[in-house]
């Protein structure tokens, strides 16, 4: 299977990235949202912050190298072809969860400098990316928190739209998206085969009303 996407599906980076992404995301929400059951200031409560941290760190760069592989190459098709403004809807989804992979950390990563806190990263310290301030560092906070949260719902209705596509639009949505071994279908000859006999049947048909 190629590494790189082509006209007819992703390729392998993009497929380990996108479902690599997925188990660090469920990472990332159950660090956050278990820190709730330790009382402040307890051991747990804060590895589980710091691991939050780490792992929202390590989104920011597999995004950012994933936007890059993305940009890069073309976008595979969807077969059948969906109409304009589920394209449309399709792309803004995609943007959307780009800025929460890309902004959501960034956010982060502003709130612990401006509220003066180290940022560690797996045994390092990262900088600061601005000067101490503690009502910014609230504000930024408070962003973060809100478009975490409605990260849930992105995510959620994302994940059902590929799942409509795949089970009730029937359409090669998904499977663009799964690990493939099978080189005739990479290269698209399965889909144009099947454009191909597709045609001939009209052809056959059209030959028979004549
Ligand atoms: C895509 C990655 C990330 C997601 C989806 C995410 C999501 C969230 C969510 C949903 C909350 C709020 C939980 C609540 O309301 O109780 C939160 C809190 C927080 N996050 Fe993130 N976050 C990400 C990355 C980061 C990064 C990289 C940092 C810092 C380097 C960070 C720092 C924080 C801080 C400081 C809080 C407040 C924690 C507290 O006061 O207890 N986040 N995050
Ligand atoms: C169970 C969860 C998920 C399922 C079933 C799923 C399924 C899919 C499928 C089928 C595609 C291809 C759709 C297309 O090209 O139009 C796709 C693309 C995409 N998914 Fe997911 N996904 C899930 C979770 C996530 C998560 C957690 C994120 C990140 C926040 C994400 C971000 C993306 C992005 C940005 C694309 C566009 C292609 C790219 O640039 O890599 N997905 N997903």
């Amino acid at each position: 299977m190629s590494w790189k996407n082509t006209e007819y599906r992703y390729g392998a980076l993009s497929i380990g990235l996108h479902w690599l992404m997925l188990i660090l995301l469920v990472a990332v929400y159950a660090t956050i949202e278990l820190r709730e059951f330790f009382p402040k200031g307890s051991d747990p409560r804060d590895a589980l912050k710091a691991l939050h941290f780490m792992l929202g760190l390590s989104v920011l760069g597999f995004a950012l190298l994933r936007l890059g592989v993305r940009l890069s190459g073309p976008t595979p098709r969807i077969e059948p072809e969906s109409g304009s403004w589920q394209k449309q809807s399709a792309h803004l989804m995609h943007i959307a969860l780009y800025v929460l992979m890309i902004g959501l950390p960034i956010a982060g990563w502003l709130t612990l400098s401006a509220a003066g806190k180290p940022i560690p990263f797996f045994g390092l310290q990262l900088p600061a990316l601005i000067g101490e301030n503690k009502g910014l560092a609230k504000q930024i906070k408070e962003i973060h928190e809100v478009v975490g949260t409605a990260g849930y719902f992105l995510i959620g209705l994302h994940a059902v739209a590929a799942l409509f596509h795949h089970y009730i639009k029937r359409d090669n949505t998904l499977v663009r998206m799964l690990p493939s071994r099978d080189r005739a279908e990479e290269q698209g000859v399965v889909q144009s085969e099947n454009r191909n006999s597709r045609h001939s049947v009209h052809r056959e048909a059209e030959q028979l009303h004549a």
